[in-house]
């Protein structure tokens, strides 16, 4: 029931389609703009004045000069719009970094290797089985006949990855909070979590909270919960809303992340994500010295860059010792098969087996932004452990549910006769990837 509400959620394509054409053409506008400023940065009188244009912003302040900055909702407005001020996040690890990342720490990288066809290990759950399996999720339920994409199993090379084993999964979790805190991928992996933790506990010793801008699930004789907070920018946004959140712009506090942090803050195990809802053109950003409500306008790359140092500062100051946190790096999309299969004018749809083809990098998987990304972690160290799922990810154009979800409008005759047209290739059908995903973090807990 409430399911149906909370998984609303935009992937029209072409709506989504028109995203990435302004997402790419804002792209050029921007690197021709970088390439101006540099240009522009190399006389002397020049530079001076950029570099007086900086200031670093002190993030997380519960109140501004003594005044508690106006919570956003999705009702907020800016008053007008200017250009970026330059206007950056302060932000420094509180000890010195040990660097202990996932992949340096083990004597061999699991996010490398391949997908093996494995009917007898996979899938790890049956989708009917699961109640709080979700309509846009089910592919099975919802017209897919061919299941192939629920048996692949990740074999890493030269190593072996744990095998799930539901009960030692619940010893790690007793007496614990795990929460997924992002966007809709990253509720897929906690929706995916659940249904592999779900079957061992009785129906009266387990309960699922209504869904809200935190929802829980909850296992009594564990004393644990497995919990999902809807955070798609990390810091407070208009978006925050865990229904209603289709808006026409994006407004975010880039100094503010303690709406959400508030909520996580007391979790022992925190699994984040943030990156699809960056790349849907333009951010505006409202900063908690405004008074006005005047924002400035930045590209997405540069508002998550201010965004994940805002939610830095936050995971910096935590004791490593008592919680542990994961990022899931971006998730891969599948919206044009002319990137696997040239000459062919597809996306996901009718794709039944995974890419084969080595190191296979489609566009949809930003590397400026993986860059970036990987630059705030190598400033914080060893605090979070990085779940590097986009590549091994990228090779699963079979996984997404295309047309086989429930979808909240009515879809039109001419969408129907054209498939391709509506088809989510966003989103990963469950069982499936997203399960393997989980299964890295059993392997790291
Ligand atoms: C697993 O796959 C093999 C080869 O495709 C098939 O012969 C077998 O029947 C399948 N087993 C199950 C349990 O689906
Ligand atoms: C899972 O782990 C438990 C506890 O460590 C063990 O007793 C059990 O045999 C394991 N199950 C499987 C299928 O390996
Ligand atoms: C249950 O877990 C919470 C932490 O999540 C803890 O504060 C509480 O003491 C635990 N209760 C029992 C009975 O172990
Ligand atoms: C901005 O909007 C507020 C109301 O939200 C209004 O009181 C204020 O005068 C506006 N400021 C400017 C500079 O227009
Ligand atoms: C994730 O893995 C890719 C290669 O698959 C690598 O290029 C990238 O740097 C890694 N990202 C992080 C954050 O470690």
């Amino acid at each position: 029931m409430m399911q149906q509400r909370w998984n609303r959620k935009r992937t029209h394509f072409p709506l989504l389609a028109l995203f990435f054409v302004l997402f790419i053409v804002f792209t050029i506008l921007h690197n021709e703009r970088r390439i101006l400023r540099i240009q522009q940065d190399h006389p002397d009188h020049l530079h001076q004045h950029r570099e007086a244009s900086i200031t670093y912003v002190k993030p997380n302040l519960l109140t501004y000069e003594n005044r508690a900055p106006e919570v956003l909702d999705r009702f907020s407005r800016c008053n007008s719009t200017r250009e970026y001020s330059g206007r950056k996040i302060a932000w420094s690890e509180s000890e010195p970094k040990s660097v202990h990342r996932i992949e340096s720490s083990e004597s061999c990288d699991v996010f490398s290797g391949r997908w093996v066809f494995d009917n007898t290990s996979h899938p790890l759950y049956n989708e009917a089985e699961c109640p709080y399996m979700s309509d846009q999720l089910a592919c099975h339920k919802h017209g897919r006949s061919d299941l192939g994409y629920q048996n692949w199993r990740w074999q890493p090379n030269g190593c072996n990855l744990r095998r799930w084993n539901v009960t030692e999964m619940w010893e790690k979790l007793r007496g614990k909070r795990l929460m997924f805190v992002g966007d809709s991928l990253n509720r897929g992996q906690w929706i995916s979590m659940v249904c592999l933790l779900q079957s061992v506990i009785p129906a009266d010793k387990r309960s699922m909270s209504p869904n809200a801008h935190l929802t829980i699930f909850k296992a009594e004789e564990y004393n644990a919960t497995v919990e999902f907070l809807w955070a798609p920018l990390l810091v407070e946004s208009n978006s925050d809303d865990p229904v209603n959140h289709r808006l026409d712009d994006r407004i975010i506090r880039p100094d503010s992340i303690l709406k959400h942090a508030s909520q996580w803050e007391h979790a022992d195990i925190l699994v984040f994500n943030t990156y699809l809802w960056w790349r849907q053109g333009p951010v505006k950003l409202l900063w908690s010295s405004e008074e006005n409500d005047i924002c400035e306008e930045l590209d997405g790359l540069g508002a998550m860059e201010l965004a994940m140092g805002a939610w830095a500062d936050k995971v910096a100051k935590m004791n490593p010792l008592k919680k542990q946190v994961f990022f899931v790096t971006m998730s891969p999309t599948h919206l044009w098969s002319r990137e696997w299969e040239p000459g062919s004018e597809g996306n996901c749809y009718n794709e039944k087996t995974p890419i084969d083809m080595e190191g296979y990098w489609g566009s949809g998987s930003d590397l400026p932004t993986m860059r970036m990304v990987e630059k705030v972690f190598n400033k914080l160290g060893s605090k979070v452990s990085v779940l590097n799922i986009t590549q091994l990810s990228e090779y699963r154009k079979d996984g997404h549910p295309s047309i086989y979800r429930k979808f909240w409008e009515a879809l039109r005759p001419e969408q129907l006769s054209k498939p391709t047209t509506y088809s989510d290739c966003i989103h990963w059908c469950l069982p499936g990837v997203p399960d393997v995903w989980n299964e890295f973090l059993f392997h790291f807990l």
